[in-house]
């Protein structure tokens, strides 16, 4: 028999001050899509790959001679097979239901939410949002992993609408992990900061991209003497972020709309830590590098940028592998993470003016809340293929050297 794994309940997601209400039916609603979510990618996507190699991969021999030769092909031969055809239709309509019911709890009670998150910040300082920003095409073009709304779109003056579905709908994700306050990947980059360098003590950190601040609050808490500051584009992401850290106690970050392309408020070689967590795989090619330059330009010499993203393409890994990473690419609205999974952030980064030299990772990031700091491995250079069956995130940081007088 199966084995049908079972995430843990929804009824133990941490609760706060922003979090919306939910009836027994959305509980449970929630639950069993974490519970389809996982038992797709435990139960089915294994079959696909049997399926691959009993039938896709001999016929594809037959033809040519040889096996698929790269992702490309071992992508071809995927999509004419009715197993990965059934993953990837029960795959995307998860991703469609767990939006659509993140949205509808979050929608029926739009007003009260927001009525709430103004109790929290109205006249707030921490709170600075700029309506004449632009939102960048690569964002409004596709709406991301099937967001309706993305992260910026508001129905009426301090919606938090997004936020709370965002926030809401993370655990089926996550496919209910042990994760209930959803900061496992700023508390995995806070113990690799600690391996990296246990003197390290910023006093200024800047999160790009931070959404509703899940990483910042993990951040800002290791670093309670630091003035933090959690970037996004969304102004609804970021009302939602701030009252949400201030009903969990958390009072030092600051949540500023602005574009991580173009930080001109703030001051060359003013911050101690530049950070980003699943921002960059969200951008354009440009957008990223100009990221990248950003994060060079305000850290101080002496402070540490450091990315945390989907891990690189590498011939270490086999074909089939690279095929199945690339399935949010072409089926989940994410138009750059095929491209960017080619991309050598190493050599991106020391384009953007880091030494090569100072170049460090950590990979691969797999299950940051077990993570203890003694097993973290730190290496120099290019991060290694990441050839584990299951596809992890990498971080990648550099120190800033001060300029030759
Ligand atoms: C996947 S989410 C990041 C999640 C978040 N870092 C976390 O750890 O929970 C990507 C975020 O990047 C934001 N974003 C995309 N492009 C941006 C840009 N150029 N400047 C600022 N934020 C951006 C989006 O609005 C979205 O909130």
């Amino acid at each position: 028999m199966t084995d049908f794994p079972v995430p843990r309940d929804y009824r133990t997601q941490g609760r706060h001050g922003m979090f919306p209400e939910l009836t027994h039916d959305e509980c449970e609603r929630f639950n069993y899509l974490a519970a389809v979510n996982l038992h797709l990618a435990r139960v089915v996507a294994p079959s696909v790959r049997e399926a691959y190699r009993a039938r896709g991969e001999p016929a594809f021999r037959a033809g040519h001679g040889r096996a698929p030769a790269n992702r490309h092909e071992a992508q071809a031969v995927l999509a004419e097979d009715p197993q990965f055809q059934t993953w990837t239709a029960l795959r995307r309509a998860n991703m469609e239901q767990r939006q659509q019911a993140g949205r509808w709890v979050a929608l029926r009670q739009a007003d009260e939410l927001a009525a709430r998150a103004s109790a929290f910040t109205n006249g707030d300082a921490r709170l600075v949002l700029d309506p004449a920003l632009a939102v960048p095409d690569y964002l409004t073009e596709a709406h991301h992993h099937c967001m309706p709304g993305s992260f910026f779109e508001e129905g009426f003056a301090g919606d938090v609408t997004n936020g709370a579905n965002y926030d809401a709908g993370f655990f089926v994700t996550i496919g209910g992990a042990d994760d209930p306050w959803l900061t496992a990947n700023g508390e995995g980059l806070v113990k690799t900061l600690a391996a990296y360098d246990p003197d390290f003590a910023p006093r200024t950190v800047l999160d790009l991209g931070a959404t509703i601040g899940h990483a910042t609050i993990a951040v800002a808490r290791a670093y309670p003497q630091a003035q933090v500051t959690a970037v996004d584009l969304g102004a609804p992401v970021l009302r939602y972020g701030l009252a949400r850290a201030l009903s969990m106690q958390v009072n030092t970050i600051r949540f500023v709309q602005a574009d991580a392309t173009n930080l001109a408020h703030i001051a060359d070689e003013s911050v101690d830590l530049v950070y980003s967590i699943i921002l960059l795989h969200e951008t354009s090619e440009e957008a990223m590098r100009q990221v990248l330059r950003e994060s060079h330009r305000v850290l101080r010499p002496g402070g540490i940028a450091v990315h945390v993203d989907i891990c690189r393409h590498s011939d270490a890994v086999a074909p089939l592998d690279q095929a199945l990473r690339d399935w949010d690419g072409p089926y989940n609205n994410e138009p750059f993470w095929t491209r960017f999974r080619d991309i050598d952030l190493a050599a991106e980064m020391v384009e953007a003016g880091f030494d090569a030299q100072e170049i460090f990772h950590a990979a691969p990031m797999h299950n940051s809340r077990i993570m203890k700091v003694e097993d973290i491995r730190i290496g120099r250079g290019p991060i290694p293929p990441d050839a584990s069956a299951t596809p992890a995130k990498h971080l990648i940081g550099a120190r800033k050297q001060a300029r030759a007088a």
